[in-house]
């Protein structure tokens, strides 16, 4: 199951649209945990920052990913 799919089914609506991780809709502040990027949307540079994800595709990469949303 996507992130996405956990938010909608736990009741929580995000605008998304391609959900392939390629048109950045659905990017999602990250407040803190490690982070699995799968998506074509963000740079290297972003992907070290850790301060946002495309929920769509990506993952957790640890225990414990906490979400603004
Ligand atoms: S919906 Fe397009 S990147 Fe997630």
């Amino acid at each position: 199951m996507s992130i996405l799919e956990a938010v909608g089914n736990a009741g929580v609506s995000v605008m998304t649209s391609c959900e392939e991780g390629i048109c950045g809709t659905c990017e999602t502040t990250v407040l803190s945990g490690e982070i699995d990027h799968r998506d074509s949307v963000l740079n290297d540079q972003e992907r070290a920052a850790g301060s946002t994800m495309m929920i769509c595709v990506s993952r957790a990469q640890g225990d414990r990913l906490v979400l603004d949303l």
